[in-house]
């Protein structure tokens, strides 16, 4: 292979980003991006990647989730505070279900770009290129919104660096506080619906007692106090991923600046294209999105030139197949790692391969399929003897009607009250926190049996 760098993508074939035509402005804004400061720092990424390497080998709890795009127009505080809140609370109960630390990935200061299933789009017989994401064009169905303008990367950098400082904020301020972050969850189980999830909240609040009632204060325990946080994105649209991209003089090795992970898309993880080219040389942990189009042969010709020193925590492979396909899918791409002895990170999203139209004609993904599909993960893995190392969901803090189901029951007519997503349906608070409460379940069972059969 020939030697990286960091433009080397542009020789190679591309899909899914847009043709800028005006190529003066998009050169402008390249030359502006490079004398950025990169939002994160290699030391973090290298932290990240050591927890993602745990989480492969069991001794850690993948938690990623955020919007599908991130917007511009609904960019607010608040919609971030609620996000990262309802991700502490998930990653609590998760930690309670595995036993293990939950390693938190925001899909956040970063997720604008979007690979689309169709070029265009046609409303009332008027066909228009598609929406590709906030960095790149405009939701609104004109012709003038439609057409990729440059300068939208500057303005998502600003918007990336803006989160990802709230977010450290956050972290460490005294938000994440455990005791604060269980009263919040315990606000949820008392609603009447959720009775259900009451008894494993109980206990954790029987723990957070004896801790305390130990001596362990919160000054004490910094961890009880702070948290660490990531940020993740699709490393889409290759012009701005370049800029950001700076070398570590630590390692001498190159950082994709602009988020500690990305992730490699379904639609962009041709061997030998831009995508994979971008992404093989660059020292964050890297995804790669497998559905059911990922051949064993690709999937092996991937590992090796995206992780090609074998390294742990490298690369997580992201299973998306929909519910009812993973038994079907899972256990050929298992032993496809198994036979290059590869390291690798798996982790479910139940999400892509779960959208459906609505009768009333929204995209939308039922509660009951995202949970099925997590299970079938499980429960591959466990047939296997391999391990289920996180999950990655598409949800959000706010109260939307984007998925259907959960116990504060969203229904096909009630999608259309607060249905906001600028692409994917998400879950809401409330569905993401129940499912967490049902993944914790399963991650508990899943323990009891093994422990049941390590003990004969
Ligand atoms: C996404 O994560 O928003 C996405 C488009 O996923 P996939 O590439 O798996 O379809
Ligand atoms: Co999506």
């Amino acid at each position: 292979m020939t030697e990286w760098q960091k433009s080397n993508w542009r020789d190679l074939p591309r899909v899914q980003m847009p043709e800028y035509t005006d190529a003066d402005a998009l050169h402008a804004v390249e030359a502006q991006l490079s004398k950025y400061p990169p939002l994160v720092f290699a030391g973090e990424a290298r932290k990240l990647k050591s927890h993602l390497a745990a989480a492969g080998r069991g001794e850690a709890f993948l938690l990623q989730g955020g919007d599908c795009a991130e917007s511009f127009d609904q960019f607010s505080a608040n919609a971030i505070r609620d996000t990262f809140k309802v991700m502490l609370q998930m990653a609590m109960v998760l930690t309670f279900g595995a036993k293990v630390p939950v390693v938190k990935v925001g899909r956040m200061a970063g997720q604008f770009a979007k690979p689309r299933s169709a070029p265009t789009e046609t409303v009332n017989g008027v066909e228009l290129p598609s929406y590709r994401g906030d960095i790149i064009n405009e939701l609104a169905f004109t012709p003038e919104s439609r057409i990729p303008d440059p300068r939208k990367m500057l303005q998502a950098y600003t918007q990336a660096a803006a989160t990802l400082n709230l977010l450290r904020a956050f972290s460490t301020g005294g938000y994440a506080d455990v005791h604060q972050v269980h009263q919040w969850t315990l606000g949820f189980t008392e609603s009447d619906n959720a009775a259900k999830y009451r008894d494993m909240a109980g206990r954790i609040t029987d723990t957070l007692d004896f801790i305390r009632a130990a001596g362990v204060s919160n000054e004490q325990a910094h961890t009880l106090q702070t948290v660490d946080f990531y940020t993740s994105h699709e490393a889409l649209l290759l012009e701005y991923e370049e800029a950001l991209t700076r070398l570590d003089s630590t390692s001498g090795k190159w950082l994709a600046g602009s988020g500690h992970m990305v992730w490699i898309g379904d639609r962009t993880r041709q061997p030998d294209g831009a995508h994979v080219e971008f992404c093989r040389g660059i020292l964050n942990p890297v995804g790669l999105k497998c559905g059911p189009t990922t051949t064993a042969e690709d999937l092996k010709v991937l590992m090796g030139k995206l992780n090609p020193t074998n390294e742990e925590g490298k690369l997580t492979l992201i299973a998306r197949f929909g519910a009812g396909k993973v038994a079907e899918h899972l256990p050929r791409l298992i032993k496809a790692v198994q036979e290059v002895g590869a390291n690798v990170t798996w982790v479910c999203d139940p999400m892509h391969g779960n959208t459906i139209k609505s009768a009333s004609g929204y995209k939308t993904r039922p509660f009951d399929s995202v949970l099925r599909e997590v299970r079938e993960f499980f429960a591959v893995h466990e047939a296997e003897g391999t391990i289920p190392g996180g999950v990655h969901f598409e949800m959000t803090g706010l109260d939307v009607t984007e998925c259907t189901g959960g116990v504060r029951e969203v229904t096909d007519e009630d999608l259309s009250d607060r249905y906001h997503t600028a692409c994917d349906p998400r879950l809401n608070a409330s569905q993401s926190l129940e499912l967490a409460f049902l993944v914790a379940e399963e991650l508990t069972a899943r323990r009891q049996n093994a422990a049941a059969v390590a003990n004969g």
